[in-house]
């Protein structure tokens, strides 16, 4: 296992021993939320711990059934306790980027309705200012193009040059779980994330962004000398 995969699964384990039996527990998507969900399956079979799962994509629904954790539907959850996902950049005060995995909707949609969240990463997420990571953007299929020079003008507006790009893998767009499209812009620096994060929340066709900010209550970091904790 490499260092990096080391550190992600320190802090899955790490988080996964937030949960108390009883909780309803949003489960994160990607590399590192992976290690979480395997740890808290394997802690909820060896404890007998009760716990109601909601999933953050289809494939992180998946692997939490196979390890025998309960899924309901967000809708049917009602307030969740505790959420536990991974992020792609860690900023000042716990400002994150997320969306790497095109699963930004659904994760949003699972982060507000927690009462706590926990960002989990390798160290090397950890950033001075947002914007190293391209900022992925969700966009519905009908009109993406003319979306997407929107955004264009947005991040310009907000004083950053960057060109929205159509995230395609093995030669056809990526569809997300809720069968949108994703725009990466590579933004570099993003000194002021409010901003730009309600200049895309206004344009119509732009589904959800991928900056977290003032959602993440603590961060649990891999390092290579143990599992850091950073509250906001
Ligand atoms: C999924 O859409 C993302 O927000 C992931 O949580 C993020 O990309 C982190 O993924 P890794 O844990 O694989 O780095």
């Amino acid at each position: 296992m490499s260092d990096i995969d080391a550190q992600k699964q320190a802090a899955g384990e790490a988080a996964a021993k937030l949960v108390e039996s009883g909780m309803t527990v949003g489960l994160g998507t990607g590399s590192t939320a992976v290690f979480f969900v395997k740890a808290l399956g394997a802690r909820a079979a060896a404890e007998g711990m009760a716990l109601k799962c909601v999933a953050t994509s289809k494939a992180t629904a998946e692997l939490a059934t196979s390890v025998g954790l309960k899924v309901i539907d967000l809708d049917k959850a009602g307030t969740i306790d505790l959420t536990v996902d991974g992020a792609d950049e860690i900023g000042p005060e716990l400002m994150l980027i997320k969306g790497g995995g095109a699963a930004l909707l659904r994760e949003k949609l699972v982060w507000e309705a927690s009462l706590r969240c926990v960002v989990i990463a390798d160290a090397a997420k950890s950033v001075k200012m947002l914007g190293r990571f391209s900022l992925p953007i969700e966009v519905v299929a009908f009109g993406h193009t003319t979306t997407a020079g929107r955004i264009d003008d947005a991040l310009a507006w907000c004083g950053i040059a960057a060109e929205a790009k159509l995230r395609v893998k093995d030669g056809s767009a990526v569809k997300t779980d809720a069968g949108n499209y994703i725009y990466d812009a590579a933004c570099k620096k993003i000194p002021d994330p409010e901003l730009l994060a309600e200049a895309l929340k206004s344009l119509t066709g732009v589904v959800e962004h991928g900056l977290f900010l003032g959602l993440a209550d603590e961060a649990l970091i891999g390092t290579d000398s143990g599992v850091e904790r950073r509250a906001r």
